[in-house]
């Protein structure tokens, strides 16, 4: 009874946030003569993002792809032309109408963890556009959670959009988007994940014991709290990724956590092997052994922003972020992808697991290009009367000491 419950709850939220099948269609007449394979990309993408953004710092990272690939793929509904081309072969997607129903499917069945309902994962997809910016009739059919907003007030804009944020993730991710980061803004497509799993055993608190933590040469870097337990695991061998895989399962839940160990090599190499190839070959071959695990208790958050943009620029995505952006299937003003914010958070206990992710692509009116004019060095002033032509007064400002606040 419980259980059906919450699966009719999760129907209805999926409902909400996108509409029947048969409004599909029409809104995409566009792409009738396109390929709708429907193929979902996800992780080919997820891996291939990872790799870059890691290999590119020295720094522990944490990111949500599917978070970042949802956002994404909210502006490939929007798109046309090479904008929406180069989407689909980054994202890894063919024929917005089959793409949007398989995305539907997708996000039931990942907010739906076969086979219980041990684990939570919640998601949010949810497009705000500026009240000034007219769209398309079929894309607020379409995305049910558009919302049309004030983006002049971008205080405003940022308190509605991190409070959105927020609830979504259950608090733990607070401040997506900076006020000043919406200046000039006219949208923001957005993507918030959560995610909270007990793990199939549990640690014991009386079992953490403090343990130095090496770097890849065996050099002690510093120390952890390590949860050690002795119990039967599902360990792989992974040749193919030149590393050993523990799977720590969640309790009544189809998701694990898998903890890839490098086995004799550096770390960076066995990320530069992390394909979802590699990765599923390496599952293959588990066997069930009784071991003694420990694994860190931690925290780890980490934000995002020019370096992801980078990252999509590199992966193929390089048009939804310049002038040439075409995504007239939102609005038949010219719009574009300014930025990008990426934020997530992992907490890794006895208890389990709890993590949490969100992503903004910011947009702006194309051609009348974004430019900051903030006035920290001296300046020159006139009150002019445009009618007459005439400088009323004229000044220059040379040093704060030189003022006094008002
Ligand atoms: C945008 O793409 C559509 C096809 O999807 C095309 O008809 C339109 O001309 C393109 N617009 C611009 C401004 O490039
Ligand atoms: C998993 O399901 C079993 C049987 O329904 C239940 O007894 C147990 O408490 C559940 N565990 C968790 C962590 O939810």
């Amino acid at each position: 009874m419980g259980r059906q419950y919450i699966a009719v709850i999760a129907v209805v939220a999926v409902a909400t946030i996108v509409s029947g099948q048969q409004n599909v269609a029409p809104c995409f007449q566009e792409d009738a003569n396109t390929k709708q394979s429907g193929r979902l990309g996800v992780e080919e993408f997820g891996m291939n993002l990872f790799r870059e953004v890691a290999s590119n710092t020295d720094k522990s990272i944490i990111i949500s792809a599917y978070s970042i690939w949802s956002a994404f793929l909210l502006a490939y509904f929007g798109s046309g032309g090479r904008t929406q081309q180069q989407l689909e072969r980054v994202l890894g997607v063919e024929g917005k109408t089959s793409t949007f129903q398989r995305f539907k499917r997708l996000q039931f069945l990942i907010e739906n963890p076969f086979p219980e309902d041990g684990a939570v994962v919640s998601t949010m997809n949810k497009a705000y556009f500026d009240q000034r910016v007219p769209l398309k009739k079929c894309i607020s059919q379409l995305i049910h959670n558009t919302e049309h907003i004030n983006f002049r007030n971008f205080g405003n804009a940022a308190e509605i959009i991190n409070q959105a944020t927020s609830e979504a993730t259950r608090g733990k991710i607070t401040n997506l988007v900076e006020p000043r980061s919406l200046i000039g803004a006219t949208f923001v497509l957005l993507n918030a994940i959560y995610f909270q799993g007990k793990w199939e055993t549990p640690f014991k608190t009386r079992e953490i014991v403090p343990t130095d933590f090496k770097d890849s040469r065996g050099n002690v870097i510093g120390q952890v709290d390590m949860m050690y337990s002795q119990r039967q695991s599902k360990i792989s061998q992974a040749p193919a990724l030149g590393a050993e895989i523990l799977e720590l399962p969640y309790a009544n839940s189809s998701i694990s956590m898998f903890l890839i160990l490098p086995d004799g090599v550096d770390v960076n190499n066995v990320l530069r092997r992390l394909t979802p190839e590699n990765f599923q070959k390496s599952l293959e071959k588990h066997f069930d052994v009784q071991s003694l695990v420990g694994v860190p208790k931690f925290k780890l958050e980490t934000t995002l922003n020019n370096d992801l943009k980078q990252a999509m620029n590199l992966l193929g995505v390089t048009d939804l972020f310049s002038g040439q952006a075409n995504l007239t299937s939102f609005s038949n003003v010219p719009l574009r992808a300014d930025s990008v914010v990426h934020k997530a958070v992992v907490e890794v206990s006895e208890e389990g697991t709890v993590a949490a992710a969100a992503t903004a692509i910011i947009g702006t009116r194309s051609g009348g290009r974004r430019k900051n004019m903030v006035f920290d060095k001296p300046f020159i002033f006139l009150i002019h009367d445009k009618q007459i032509g005439v400088s009323l007064f004229t000044g220059i400002f040379r040093h704060p000491d030189d003022v006094t606040t008002v």
